[in-house]
């Protein structure tokens, strides 16, 4: 039976990248976004070259949302094997001064936690005993260099706060595998040129996804609770 993979904000960027990659290596891919009606271009595309792909409706930051986008995935295949948490925002600049810390507003916090935390928190929560059941499981959460702790950090507090615990969400499904086929990683894809990234930014798409894709695929035994890459560690 075909691997299926799941792929959150499927519909640009990373996500849809990942998503047209993951099909090519022979996954069925469920291509999850907020609005699928609006992506009929992008899905028809990667459908005219043959990929199994599916779009489906899933808003991260509504758990009525991941709710149902869970049940529909249990009644239509009944498991995954890949669970690519792609889906993000970065909203620090709208409380103005640059993203500095001395500006971050409370409400900024919240809203980007529930997109790039919580809602990939449940997602997982959700979406892990169906691959416990077949004791297989590939999840990548794409975090970001701008989540270590271990380098000095400034400015885009919500957004790094929010990547930085979402390491931890990565540390602690880690710990729930349990001997099972499961791994569990973060993965920063580096600075890449999309609607988030910018113009400027030093890699291309098709670089910023390498390391997202090692860590979906990773054989039997491979890395689990790491922070990659590249599919090279990096420092939490
Ligand atoms: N680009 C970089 O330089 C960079 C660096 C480090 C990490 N990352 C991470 O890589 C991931 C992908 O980023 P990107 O550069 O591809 O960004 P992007 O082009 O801005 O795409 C973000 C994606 O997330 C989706 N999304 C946002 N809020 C959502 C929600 N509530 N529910 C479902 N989907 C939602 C967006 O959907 P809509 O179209 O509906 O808004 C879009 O598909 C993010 O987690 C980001 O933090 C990016």
């Amino acid at each position: 039976m075909k691997k299926i993979a799941i792929v959150t904000g499927a519909n640009r960027g990373l996500g849809l990248a990942t998503s047209e990659a993951l099909a090519q290596r022979g996954f069925k891919v469920l291509m999850a976004m907020r609005n699928p009606d609006k992506a009929q271009k992008q899905i028809n595309s990667l459908k005219m070259k043959d990929l199994d792909v599916v779009p489906m409706k899933l808003d991260l930051a509504s758990e009525k949302s991941i709710n149902d986008f869970v049940e529909q995935v249990r009644r239509d295949y009944g498991f995954v094997d890949v669970l690519v948490n792609n889906a993000g925002i970065l909203i620090d600049s709208e409380d103005g001064g640059n993203g500095s810390v001395l500006k971050t507003k409370a409400a900024t916090i919240q809203k980007t936690f529930t997109t790039n935390t919580v809602g990939p928190f449940l997602l997982t929560q959700k979406i892990f005993p169906l691959m416990r059941q077949e004791g297989y499981g590939r999840i990548v959460n794409v975090s970001s260099g701008m989540a270590q702790l271990s380098t000095p950090q400034s400015a885009s507090a919500a957004y790094r706060l929010s990547k930085t615990a979402l390491n931890m969400v990565t540390n602690l499904f880690a710990s729930e595998v349990q001997g099972a086929d499961i791994c569990v990683n973060s993965v920063s894809p580096g600075w890449v040129r999309t609607d988030m990234g910018g113009p400027n930014a030093d890699r291309s798409i098709e670089q910023g996804i390498k390391g997202i894709l090692w860590a979906a695929t990773l054989p039997k035994g491979g890395p689990n609770g790491g922070f990659y890459r590249d599919g090279e560690p990096l420092p939490w």
